[in-house]
């Protein structure tokens, strides 16, 4: 069987955008893979590093928010990183052969770099790093396939790169690994129109109530020159529009049609997605309320998750010692 390994950080719980464009595949692919679903709270560091509690909290949401999505405890193991050392030791050894220029080129050091502005303090040697963490939670488990959203796609090219170059110097250790991107929801948009994450505050949350959600779409962007009911809408570029078809693959057509046609008013578009979504949500609230009601049995599932991840990434640590003759 094929492995795989995936993570998101516990810097907030998940959204839309988290569960359509990676979790949902996650959970299609764990019956034909060995699956290993990281919860990466030393990435969340690089950013968080002064809000060390919420970490640990939004850790436990996020393994809640796995298991509530369809995630199987017993089929696919569910860990936090911090929790396999494993990851730490191939980080520092992969940091070694890792050139600086590679690491200062990659799009979101860049983009977090300019969003922090001139406050240098906060620029730390570990967000720079932050690409080789990455390759190492990957590596580590010799991951044939990394299923992911599109924006880590840079982030699987310098693994892949990574790993060539170690495979070079010290022999073939590690297999290339690719993306899987899940095209449907390659970036799930926002209630503003950008894409959708929790930095920019236009997120809909798998822990929003149905008021909230229904509060959320009605705020949502529409198509700018639709005024009336009788405008044309642009169902390409309206986000209730876009979150419909990805909500309501077979009957979505009809609604954009008439949105076209200047037929119907954006109030019912967003009426009729409210119920989609919520209809949709609902199990998984109700999964996720379930879950973080008994801390004890989540904490047993990510004890047996980071056991069995142990099982692999001490094997993999014995390979490329020997590898780099660190005897
Ligand atoms: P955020 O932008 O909210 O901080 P993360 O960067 O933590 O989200 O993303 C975690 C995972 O969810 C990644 O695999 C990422 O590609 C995916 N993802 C995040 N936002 C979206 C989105 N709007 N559309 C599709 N996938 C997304
Ligand atoms: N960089 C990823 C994100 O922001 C999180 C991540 C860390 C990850 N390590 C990973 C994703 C390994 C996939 C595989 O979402």
């Amino acid at each position: 069987m094929e492995r795989l390994l995936s993570g998101m950080q516990p810097t907030g719980v998940l959204h839309l955008g988290n569960l359509e464009g990676a979790l949902r595949n996650w959970v299609r692919l764990q019956k034909d893979y060995e699956m290993f679903c990281c919860i990466v709270d030393w990435h969340a560091l690089t950013t968080m590093y002064n809000r060390t509690d919420e970490i640990s909290s939004s850790a436990r949401e996020v393994a809640a928010e796995y298991i509530a999505a369809g995630l199987d405890p017993e089929k696919c193991s569910i860990f936090l990183q911090s929790h396999v050392k494993e990851h730490a030791e191939l980080h520092l050894l992969l940091s070694m052969i890792t050139p600086l220029g590679w690491l200062e080129r990659v799009p979101t050091y860049k983009e977090k770099r300019e969003n922090l502005g001139l406050n240098e303090e906060s620029l730390s040697y570990g967000l720079l790093g932050y690409p080789v963490l990455m390759a190492s939670d990957i590596l580590v488990y010799r991951a044939q396939a990394v299923p992911v959203g599109k924006d880590q796609v840079p982030h699987l090219e310098i693994t892949r790169e990574i790993a060539r170059r170690f495979n070079f110097l010290y022999g073939d250790v590690f297999p290339e690994p690719k993306a899987i991107v899940n095209e449907s929801a390659a970036v799930v948009p926002g209630l503003d129109g950008r894409k959708m994450s929790k930095s920019y505050d236009n997120a809909i949350y798998l822990s929003d109530d149905a008021d909230t959600v229904a509060k959320k779409i009605m705020s949502a962007f529409t198509t700018e020159t639709k005024i009336r009911k009788s405008d044309p809408g642009i169902p390409e570029t309206c986000v209730v529009c876009q979150l419909r078809k990805l909500y309501d693959p077979e009957g979505y057509q009809t609604s954009w049609e008439e949105d076209r046609r200047g037929e119907r008013g954006c109030v019912q578009n967003k009426r009729e997605l409210i119920d989609i979504i919520n209809a949709s949500l609902e199990p998984l609230r109700i999964k996720r309320k379930e879950l973080l009601a008994d801390p004890a049995q989540l904490e047993k599932y990510l004890e047996d998750g980071a056991e069995r991840a142990r099982q692999v990434t001490s094997e993999t640590l014995t390979i490329v010692r020997k590898a780099m003759n660190l005897r």
